[in-house]
């Protein structure tokens, strides 16, 4: 019992350990540190939220349909985790309408992936998963740099960013035990592993992306 308990925990230090780079290089990139910095003009936030919005949806829309037939992922997947309608609420809230955007080449890409995945082995899509609730840990942060630079009151246009307020760490801390208590085998698992890492690699190319068309260029910024 305590054996299958210590293999079955595995999975999160798995996750962890194998993104734990790609979490510090995405951390470290340019648009996220110009987004902390209150640097990113507010079209650039606004296009970011509209990218993500296409990713929730096409993510959240398989997982939603999955979890009826996976048990794993229905355990693991709460109504509340699901990102689309906060998304879809700060971009009403900024007077963009959410089904009129247009994906980057880069997410046109992982929008690719994501319904392959959904087909081919849909237990991937809880490490993409895990990446995004993962995020809130940090996002929470964010939003407060956010409403700063914005002037926004409340949670107006920041809900994607602190969706769960009070509850960040209990809803964490929910999904980890969640993740723990489901028994994955090595396929499974190394499956997951892979999608969490390629999710990293979509959202750093998305932040570069989105640096390159509304980033201050570096050359300039140094003199700033
Ligand atoms: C300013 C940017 C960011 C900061 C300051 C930040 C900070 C943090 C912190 C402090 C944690 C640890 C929470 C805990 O275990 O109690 C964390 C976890 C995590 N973050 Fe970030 N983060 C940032 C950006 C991102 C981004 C852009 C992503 C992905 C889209 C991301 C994905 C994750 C994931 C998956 C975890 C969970 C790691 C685990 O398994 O324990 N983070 N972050």
């Amino acid at each position: 019992m305590q054996q299958s308990r210590i293999v079955e925990d595995a999975i999160m230090l798995e996750l962890k350990n194998a993104t734990q780079s790609l979490h510090d290089d995405t951390e470290a990139g340019h648009f996220n540190k110009e987004l902390v910095m209150g640097r990113i003009p507010l079209e650039g936030y606004i296009e970011s939220l509209a990218q993500l919005f296409l990713i929730h949806r096409a993510l959240e829309t398989h997982l939603a349909r999955i979890r009826t037939d996976n048990p794993a992922i229905r355990a693991v997947v709460q109504d509340y985790q699901l990102q689309e309608p906060y998304l879809r609420a700060d971009l009403d809230f900024f007077g963009r309408n959410p089904e009129a955007a247009i994906p980057t080449a880069s997410v046109a890409e992982f929008l690719a992936h994501i319904n392959r995945l959904a087909v081919d082995c849909p237990i991937s899509l809880l490490g993409m998963h895990y990446v995004f609730e993962g995020s809130n840990n940090g996002s929470k942060y964010i939003s407060n740099a956010l409403r700063r630079a914005y002037s926004l009151e409340g949670n107006n246009g920041l809900n994607y960013f602190d969706p769960y307020g009070d509850k960040q760490r209990e809803y964490w801390q929910a999904f980890k035990s969640d993740m723990a208590l489901q028994t994955f085998n090595p396929n499974e698992r190394k499956a997951m592993v892979d999608a969490a890492r390629a999710t990293f690699a979509a959202v750093k190319r998305l932040h570069e992306e989105l640096f390159e068309r509304f980033g201050t260029p570096i050359s300039q910024a140094a003199v700033i």
